[in-house]
């Protein structure tokens, strides 16, 4: 589940906290489910993921990860990336782009406190994306940390992301095939209307 929090009332805001909430009720499983794409300038790789968007906090898109991984060295290096999420149940589309920053250590401490132990050990336990033996030696040191390590202090190497979309489009799935896109791009300030033939 997405947490909203103060939301933004702008339009594409309003629009897609609408198709949540109608994805919501329709029983969307993995809602909260966004892909994110990022390019590395150093690999010259575009690599995508997905990760659970956590909270939406006024114009904030905001999910969690890990400081060393491959996405934090790309985004590092490139801070644009695009983002999508598709609801089967209501067979919706919706693409953005933005600039991507990290959220604060305040801000990482205080929801990293507030999150299960379990959950914590997870993320401190786990060097994400790097080489091990087994997968017997990630349960291991899941377990050594679920033991030995302090884990109600967020680590340096953990926290979370903050998007701010300068660029959404809707799309809306028809039986006619005849499907809906409507865009909204961010230019000066404002908020542009547009419509894409399908
Ligand atoms: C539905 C779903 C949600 C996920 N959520 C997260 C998440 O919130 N944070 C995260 O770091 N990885 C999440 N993952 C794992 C990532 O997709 C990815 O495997 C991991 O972050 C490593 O990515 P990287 O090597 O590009 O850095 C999720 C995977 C799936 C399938």
């Amino acid at each position: 589940m997405t947490k909203f929090i103060n939301p933004s009332c702008e339009i594409p805001y309003k629009k897609f906290i609408e198709y949540y909430n109608h994805a919501f009720k329709h029983k969307q499983k993995a809602i909260d489910a966004v892909c994110i794409s990022s390019y590395d300038i150093d690999s010259n790789e575009v690599s995508s993921r997905y990760v659970n968007l956590k909270f939406i906090t006024n114009d904030e898109f905001i999910f969690f990860s890990n400081y060393d991984s491959p996405k934090a060295s790309s985004f590092n290096s490139h801070s644009q990336i695009a983002a999508l999420l598709y609801w089967p149940s209501i067979d919706v589309q919706i693409r953005m782009q933005a600039k991507i920053k990290k959220t604060s250590n305040k801000y990482n401490q205080k929801y990293f406190f507030n999150r299960s132990e379990e959950k914590n050990a997870l993320a401190i336990s786990s060097k994400q994306s790097k080489l091990i033996d087994s997968y017997n030696q990630v349960k291991e040191n899941y377990n050594k940390s679920l033991k030995h390590d302090d884990l109600k202090t967020c680590p340096d190497f953990w926290g979370g992301y903050s998007f701010t979309p300068y660029y959404f489009e809707f799309w809306g799935g028809h039986e006619s095939r005849l499907n809906k896109r409507e865009v909204y791009e961010k230019i000066d300030d404002n908020w542009k209307h547009f419509i894409l033939q399908p």
